[in-house]
């Protein structure tokens, strides 16, 4: 499927127009429009490339759907947990990237059709990366994509619980129904329930982008 644009947002730098590779842009009152729509690869070089992160790129479903796992982690708790719950995504049969948590990874959950985000708990609440993130999802409004949440924690699970979805879910994103919290020195024996937890979340995301969930 060709890009689109959100005009709300391009403030009309012309990148997109300047990367694409197969001249699918034109540059029309300073702003790129797309009028070679049929021509487009789906490099996705143009969202990778906007600053404004104005454009997005719907794939032609033909392959397997692309779930990204972006956690933060500070001493690697949360890292190892992300890794185990993407092995169980790809079981579900769906791609997976896994990346950390960074300004420079939003083009990644553009392009991706699902996300699972993952924080350590800090003070009760989630870190200031996936807060972040958080809200760059919120302003950016990915409508009704899917999305979920996990984390781990050191002490006692408090306000941080079920707190990832509540804000994608006010971020109008399509909200999967389970949060996972691993205690921090539990991670590597709960591995199993981290696997069936991402294989949960593929399967759930299959029938999101096949239609048999609510929109
Ligand atoms: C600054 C800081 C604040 C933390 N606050 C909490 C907390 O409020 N509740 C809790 O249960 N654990 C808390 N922890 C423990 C971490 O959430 C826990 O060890 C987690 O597994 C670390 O994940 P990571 O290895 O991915 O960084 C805190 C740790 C740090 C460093
Ligand atoms: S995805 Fe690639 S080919 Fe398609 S419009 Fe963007 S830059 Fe051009």
């Amino acid at each position: 499927m060709p890009p689109r644009i959100d005009y709300r947002r391009c403030t009309g730098a012309g990148t997109c127009v300047s990367v694409c590779p197969a001249n699918v842009f034109d540059f029309i009152d300073g702003k790129g429009v797309v009028m070679r729509p049929a021509d487009c690869t789906e490099c996705e070089e143009c969202v990778r490339a906007c600053l404004k992160y104005a454009v997005t790129l719907e794939h032609s479903r033909t392959g397997k759907p692309r779930v990204l796992v972006m956690y933060d982690s500070v001493s690697g708790r949360t890292a190892t947990l992300a890794k185990a719950i993407a092995e169980g995504v790809r079981q579900a049969e769906c791609s997976v990237a896994v990346l950390e948590a960074s300004g420079e990874a939003i083009p990644e959950v553009l392009l991706a059709d699902a996300v699972l985000l993952g924080s350590p708990s800090q003070f009760e609440n989630v870190s200031e990366a996936i807060k972040g993130l958080l809200e760059s999802l919120r302003i950016i409004a990915l409508a009704n994509r899917p999305a979920g949440g996990f984390g781990t924690f050191g002490w006692e699970l408090k306000g941080e619980d079920g707190i990832i979805t509540r804000k994608l879910g006010d971020a109008r994103l399509a909200t999967f129904d389970r949060e996972l919290w691993v205690k921090d020195d539990e991670v590597e024996a709960r591995r199993d329930d981290a696997v069936a937890f991402g294989r949960s979340f593929g399967e759930w995301v299959k029938g999101q982008l096949s239609g048999a969930g609510p929109a």
